[in-house]
């Protein structure tokens, strides 16, 4: 069985400076685990996208993949009638994550649930002494994402968003040319999703399917009946669950403008757009435009439209607006146009959730940083709550640059943080 000992001080981080992380000199523990070629055991919560990421861990030399987790019944037999025959190993089937958190032989937790749960099952993991990799968006509430740093810093974690683009190599390069000045002074950064997603239609409530635990499913949510049109992947449009697009597919991009920029936290922010597309269940806009404004005469917008993809119009995922040209990136590729649209520069790179897998685990074993530690997530997530929390209030957010609150609107102060189905509070937080 394979075994991490000696988990508590396993990483090692010293922050200096706003952002900027330093890693310190691997711990003795962490070179015994190295020296030892232990493998790292994982478990995995949520098997949709959650599924994809278990068949990346078990390709990967240095992991096993011991358990896997899902409150629907039918996926979770599926999940692991697949992973056996992959790995030709017998892997752990659980309901109830809590025995994750209680098994000794797991040392990395992947939450790949609805957003309402990635907080506290990060939380959890923590302080069960695991590592963590979250899916985007890190957390429901903007509050939760704070806990989230405070945790995994206490604890001592590694903790890494599923952000992936910030591990693919040619996007890396493309940051790192803004950084060195590539179009000179940057000052502006957009991005697009689109899509041609359907209606959800008008749901109704019904009995629970028998495969499904919705108890479990519901975890730190308040109790809602069960729906027709929410479970799964549909609770994405609702707020009680999700996050909309903005937090489904906006966290990619966003956190690439942001990290382009080099800025933290939003002086302002403005949102306009509805459900206009259709109209039914649905509670999260189809069609929105969020604005940032940072310190330093900086700009974030970004473009969502879920149900029309803007055929023919061919928009970056993310432009980068500099002085002296701009910078666009397609999937894992990007191009540098002069201030007279002339093409200067042009790399192409493949788009890959193992490179980023990679580094979670190279992360863990003090190899190298992470590309995605939950801080930077957290400003990341931090700016889609707060396009979020904008467009449900209906008017422009002040923040404090410092660290992202909300000044001065008790209403969108009060969408900070949410009610907990009782007794499912985060504690220790
Ligand atoms: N990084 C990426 O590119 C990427 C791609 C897709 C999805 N995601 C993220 O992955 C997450 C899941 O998205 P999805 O599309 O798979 O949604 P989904 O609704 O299809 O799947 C979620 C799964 O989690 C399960 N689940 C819910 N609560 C659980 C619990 N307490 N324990 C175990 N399993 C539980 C559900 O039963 C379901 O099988 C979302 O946060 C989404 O944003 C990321």
């Amino acid at each position: 069985m394979p075994h991490t000992p000696h988990r508590r001080h396993f990483l090692a981080l010293s922050a200096l400076g706003a952002g900027t992380w330093f890693w310190t000199a691997p711990t003795a523990a962490a070179r015994r685990i190295a020296g030892a070629n232990e493998r790292i055991g994982v478990a995995i919560m949520g098997l949709s996208r959650g599924l994809h990421l278990a068949r990346t861990f078990a390709r990967q030399a240095d992991a096993v993949v011991l358990t896997l987790c899902d409150v629907d019944r039918r996926r979770l037999e599926q999940g692991v009638a697949e992973l056996n025959k992959l790995t030709g190993r017998t892997v752990t089937a659980v309901v109830d994550c809590r025995k994750i958190m209680e098994d000794k032989a797991v040392d990395a937790v992947v939450v790949a649930t609805c957003n309402h749960w990635h907080a506290l099952a990060s939380i959890w993991a923590c302080q069960a002494g695991k590592q963590v990799y979250v899916e985007k968006p890190c957390s429901h509430t903007p509050q939760e994402g704070e806990w989230m740093v405070a945790v995994a810093r206490r604890y001592q974690r590694c903790v890494q968003m599923g952000n992936q683009r910030r591990s693919w190599p040619v996007i890396r390069e493309a940051i790192a040319a803004l950084h060195q000045g590539a179009i000179g002074r940057v000052y502006q950064a957009q991005a697009w999703y689109l899509s041609r997603r359907g209606s959800i239609g008008r749901g109704q409530t019904t009995a629970v399917p028998g495969w499904l635990d919705y108890e479990l499913w519901q975890g730190p949510a308040p109790r809602r009946p069960f729906r027709s049109n929410v479970v799964h992947y549909n609770w994405h449009w609702f707020w009680h669950w999700g996050n909309g697009e903005l937090g489904n597919n906006g966290i990619h991009t966003i956190d690439l403008c942001r990290w382009g920029l080099r800025v933290h936290y939003p002086l302002q922010v403005t949102s306009s757009g509805g459900r206009f597309h259709y109209q039914d269940d649905q509670e999260t806009p189809d069609t929105h435009t969020v604005a940032l404004l940072y310190p330093e005469g900086k700009q974030i917008i970004w473009h969502g439209y879920s149900c029309n993809p803007l055929p023919g119009l061919q928009a970056p995922d993310v432009l980068f607006t500099g002085e002296k040209g701009t910078l666009a990136i397609r999937g894992g590729s990007y191009t540098i146009y002069e201030l007279d649209g002339k093409i200067r520069q042009q790399v192409k790179g493949e788009t890959s959730d193992t490179i980023h897998v990679r580094n979670f685990l190279d992360g863990i074993r003090q190899k190298q940083p992470l590309t995605s530690d939950i801080e930077e997530a957290h400003k990341s997530t931090l700016a889609c709550h707060l396009g979020n929390i904008a467009q449900r209030v209906g008017r422009t957010l002040r923040c404090n640059p410092s660290n992202g609150h909300i000044l001065n609107d008790p209403q969108a102060q009060q969408l900070w943080s949410r009610e907990y189905a009782p007794g499912w509070e985060p504690k220790g937080v």
